[in-house]
């Protein structure tokens, strides 16, 4: 089963606010990241082996365009540009699931916005360890 880590909870991070004027989160709120390249959402998870892990994102997007991240595992870029499409709404929440290669032990894992909008308000990250490393040359 994934393990959820709430955007608002520590250790994660916020750079910007935790807010809950938006009715549809998880836990006591989301992440309002500040509107600017680099105002990121970090979580730590941790995972028993080296191998990968599938994480689910819970985000809304209430404004007409993509909010573009990269997503960083312990500091190396995994996913570039993951768009993060509009949601509709900010009481709208989305998914986005991605596979990401792991350690064992305590993994940073972190949405930095790549545009000056900022990233979508962001619930939370799901994280299920599992599965072989990716081969060499692979992903
Ligand atoms: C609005 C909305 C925020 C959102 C922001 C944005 O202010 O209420 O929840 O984060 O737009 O565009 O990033
Ligand atoms: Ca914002």
């Amino acid at each position: 089963a994934a393990t959820r880590h709430e955007a608002e909870s520590a250790p994660a991070i916020c750079d910007g606010v935790v807010e809950s004027n938006h009715t549809g989160y998880s836990g006591s709120g989301f992440c309002n990241g500040g509107n600017a390249v680099g105002a990121a959402a970090q979580f730590t998870a941790t995972a028993s082996a080296a191998g990968t892990a599938t994480v689910a994102v819970r985000y809304a997007n209430g404004g007409a365009a993509d909010r573009p991240a990269d997503l960083l595992v312990n500091g190396a870029v995994a996913h570039a540009g993951v768009t993060f499409a509009p949601t509709g709404a900010w009481t709208a929440w989305g998914t986005r699931t991605l596979t990401v290669p792991v350690n064992a032990g305590a993994n940073t894992l972190r949405l930095s916005p790549t545009t000056a909008d900022g990233l979508a308000n962001i619930d939370y990250l799901d994280f299920e360890a599992g599965g072989t490393p990716p081969a060499e040359g692979r992903q």
